[in-house]
């Protein structure tokens, strides 16, 4: 097959009694399982159904593929773990955005790129001042960056390349500058400019924990560990936040709108917000020996708690980004001489517990990214509520890259899905008539 242009393999036959068989043609991409084209369906007058999309291919895509059964996740063909030890984040984003890893000449202009446009218009700095100082930094986040395009609205048009290229520039270099000021404003202190000369992730740390009066030097240990966290959660395919990207995104509303859709479905403690809930899961279980109580709590159907930081719809093998994340988490906590994280022992006893008890093994439940990354943030000095923004920051390449794939793909049109209606038949208004 082309690189981006699924393969047509064979026919299925779908047999339903009273009605004429119906030929569906069955797809194949590069990587991963063979896909039932159902879009002749409609037109035979039946629709599927399918809530969450668990068996549903919204997309076709060059930039990620998971492969859930083997925990394998590749960008552009690249495994996790190799890039997050042996790249860096600018790297990713150009990967994810352009679809190769960047040749040296490539890498300087993309990261001067970056660095001409981490300052925000200054005008934006009042909007924060609208919100309450209480505020959830998610919430502000949510609010800033769907203002954005009220700001950078020189460059919405969203069929010219080099407006789409000008704002993922724009949205890569801002989304840190934005985020730490979300963090310094939920703490009364002053906003931190961006330095330039400072790498992607030392930069974010130095505009989160710097003050005016005093020199700040980031841990260039600390800011590595950043950078591999950013890369970690870069992209994943076509998660919820994603896909509400795409979804705002297909009809034509402007980036800085879909990313904030974006952001606002990775709060969610199902989805992003779960490292956020998974560190104050942690916290509440405080002691190993409560543990018993919060896995049963976990399998208790009647109890709406689950594990924060276990299960995901697509791995149900071990999450490698939690591999990864698990390494680092060692790594912070030797580098600041943390010999006994107070939940650290919470955390890795929960997993193990958790990894030999029938009910998570059936379910194939696994840790996934979420459940070592607050352990490190914690360590780091990050308040537990700034967890699903660094996620969001992070992401917001994944995001712009699927949103710029999908403006460019021809099969793009309006996503509109269906449904199976269980409401009230037709009534009529007491002494009204129907005209159906
Ligand atoms: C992210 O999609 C992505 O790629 C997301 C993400 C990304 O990078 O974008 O990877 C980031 O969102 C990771 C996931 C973070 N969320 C959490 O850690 C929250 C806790 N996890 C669960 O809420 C759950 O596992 C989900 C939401 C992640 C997945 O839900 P699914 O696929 O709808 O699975 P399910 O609810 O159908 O669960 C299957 C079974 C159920 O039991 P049975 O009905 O079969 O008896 O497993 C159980 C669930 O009750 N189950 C859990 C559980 N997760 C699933 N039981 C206890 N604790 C859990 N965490």
């Amino acid at each position: 097959m082309q690189d981006d242009t699924p393969e047509l393999v064979k026919y299925a036959t779908l047999n339903i009694p009273g009605h004429d068989p119906i030929e569906l043609p069955v797809l194949r991409g590069t990587m991963g399982p063979e896909v039932i084209d159902i879009r002749a369906l409609g037109k035979q007058g039946y629709f599927t159904y399918d809530p969450g999309f668990v068996s549903t291919a919204a997309c076709s895509s060059r930039i990620t593929f998971i492969d859930g059964a083997k925990g394998i996740l590749l960008y552009r063909g690249y495994p996790i773990d190799q890039l997050a030890t042996k790249a860096n984040y600018l790297k990713v984003c150009y990967l994810l955005l352009k679809g190769e890893l960047p040749d040296k000449e490539q890498y300087t202009h993309f990261e001067n790129e970056i660095k001409h446009h981490t300052l925000i218009h200054e005008q934006i700095t009042s909007l924060f001042k609208a919100f309450r100082r209480d505020s959830h930094p998610m919430a502000i986040m949510c609010g800033i960056a769907g203002a954005l395009s009220a700001f950078y609205h020189d460059n919405l048009d969203i069929y010219d390349p080099e407006h789409r290229e000008k704002t993922a520039i724009r949205l890569i270099a801002k989304i840190p500058t934005l985020a730490a000021m979300a963090y310094k404003y939920s703490i009364g202190h002053p906003f931190i400019y961006p330095q330039n000369k400072l790498s992607y992730a030392a930069n974010f740390l130095h505009m989160m924990f710097a003050t005016p009066s005093e020199d700040y030097e980031v841990n260039p240990v600390i800011a590595r560990a950043m950078d591999r966290i950013f890369i970690l959660h870069a992209d994943h395919e076509q998660n919820a936040s994603t896909s509400s990207v795409r979804l705002a995104g297909s009809s034509g509303a402007n980036p800085y709108a879909c990313i904030a859709a974006g952001i606002a479905s990775l709060w969610g403690p199902a989805h992003g917000g779960a490292n956020e809930a998974c560190l104050r899961m942690l916290e509440q279980i405080g002691t190993t020996d409560r543990i018993p109580e919060f896995i049963a709590r976990a399998k208790d159907k009647n109890d709406p708690f689950r594990l924060s930081g276990f299960g995901h719809r697509v791995y149900k093998a071990y999450d490698p980004r939690a591999v990864v994340m698990r390494e680092t988490c060692h790594e912070v906590l030797n580098e600041l001489h943390i010999e006994n994280h107070p939940i650290l022992d919470v955390a890795t006893e929960l997993e193990r517990i958790a990894l030999s008890d029938e009910y998570f093994i059936e379910r194939h439940l696994y840790p996934n990214v979420d459940f070592y990354s607050g352990i490190i943030l914690n360590a780091i000095g990050i308040p537990t509520s700034m967890f699903t923004v660094i996620f969001a920051l992070a992401r917001t390449v994944g995001w712009i890259a699927h949103w710029t794939e999908m403006q460019e793909m021809p099969e793009s049109r309006i996503g509109r899905p269906r449904q199976i209606y269980v409401g009230k038949t037709l009534r009529q208004v007491k002494g009204g008539r129907s005209r159906l």
